[in-house]
C-alpha cells in the first residue's frame, strides 16, 4: 500500500535527520583526532566503511581499527559492510563497537539469504540491522523485508570510493521505499553535499552519509549545518 502525503509526513516526523561523516575521507594518520573533531562539529552518527577488496575493488578497515575507533566515539558508529561474506563477519565487527551494522542486498542471494544475514546479525547483538541496494541495482527485490530492516541504504554512487559524484536518478530508489511505508531509517550514501542533501531529504531520506563534503570542508560544523539544513528549492 502506498502512503499517501499526510502519511508520509508522519514517518518523517518521527525519524530524526541524521548526519554521519564518511572516515573513509578523513586523515588516516590522526584517525582519533578527526573522530573527535567531526563530533564535536554536530556528526550524529560516525559512517565506518568496510571494504574487503572482493565485493568492491578496494580494502580499508578491519575489526581492530574499528575498535579503535569506538574507543573514541561517542557517537554511534554506523558500519557498512562492503563484503561478499558479511555473515562471516558479522560477529567481530558487533564486538568492536558497531551499533548499526548493514550488508548488501547484492551478496545475499536473494529474500532467504537475505533473512539468514539479519538473523545473523541479530544473534551477534547488532541493534540496528541495514540492508544495502548498490547504485546499479533494482530495488524492488528487497519488499518482502523491508518490515525486518531497521535501516535501508541507498547508494547514490556504485560503492567502492569516496569522492564520486552524486547520481540524481537514484533518488527515486529512495522514494519508492518510504512509498512501500517503510518507517525505519532510509539512508543515502555518496557524493552527498548541502547542495543535493535537500532533494535525499524530499526523497525520504533521513540519515545522510558524508565523507568528502565533511571532511575536506574548511569548516566542517558549517558543512554539517549545510546539510543538516539544506533547502528544499536546490538543484542537483
Ligand atoms: C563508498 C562509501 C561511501 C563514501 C562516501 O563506497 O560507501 O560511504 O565514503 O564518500 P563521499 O561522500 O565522498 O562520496
Ligand atoms: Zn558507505
Amino acid at each position: 500500500m502506498t502512503p499517501g502525503p499526510l502519511a508520509r509526513d508522519r514517518i518523517m516526523a518521527t525519524r530524526p535527520t541524521r548526519i554521519a561523516p564518511s572516515l573513509l575521507a578523513c586523515d588516516f594518520t590522526r584517525i582519533g583526532e578527526e573522530v573527535r573533531a567531526v563530533e564535536a562539529a554536530g556528526a550524529d552518527w560516525l559512517h565506518v566503511d568496510v571494504m574487503d577488496g572482493h565485493y568492491v575493488p578496494n580494502l580499508t578497515l578491519g575489526p581492530p581499527i574499528v575498535k579503535a575507533i569506538h574507543q573514541v566515539a561517542t557517537k554511534p558508529l554506523d558500519v557498512h559492510l562492503m563484503v561478499t561474506n558479511p555473515l562471516e563477519l558479522a560477529e567481530a565487527y558487533a564486538q568492536a563497537g558497531a551499533h548499526v551494522l548493514t550488508f548488501h542486498w547484492e551478496v545475499s542471494g536473494g529474500v532467504a539469504g537475505a533473512r539468514e544475514i539479519i538473523q545473523g546479525f541479530r544473534d551477534v547483538g547488532i541493534e540496528q540491522v541495514g540492508l544495502s541496494v548498490d547504485g546499479a541495482t533494482p530495488v524492488e527485490g528487497i519488499r518482502e523485508l523491508l518490515s525486518e530492516l531497521d535501516l535501508v541504504l541507498i547508494m547514490s554512487i556504485q560503492a567502492g570510493f569516496g569522492g564520486q559524484a552524486f547520481q540524481p536518478e537514484k533518488l527515486d530508489k529512495t522514494r519508492w521505499v518510504r512509498q512501500q511505508g517503510f518507517a525505519g531509517d532510509l539512508e543515502m550514501d555518496g557524493g552527498i553535499t548541502p547542495k543535493n542533501a535537500a532533494l535525499c531529504r524530499d526523497a525520504g531520506a533521513n540519515v545522510l552519509v558524508a565523507g568528502t563534503a565533511v571532511f575536506r570542508a574548511p569548516d566542517r560544523a558549517e558543512a554539517i549545518r549545510a546539510l543538516r539544513e539544506a533547502p528544499a528549492d536546490v538543484c542537483p
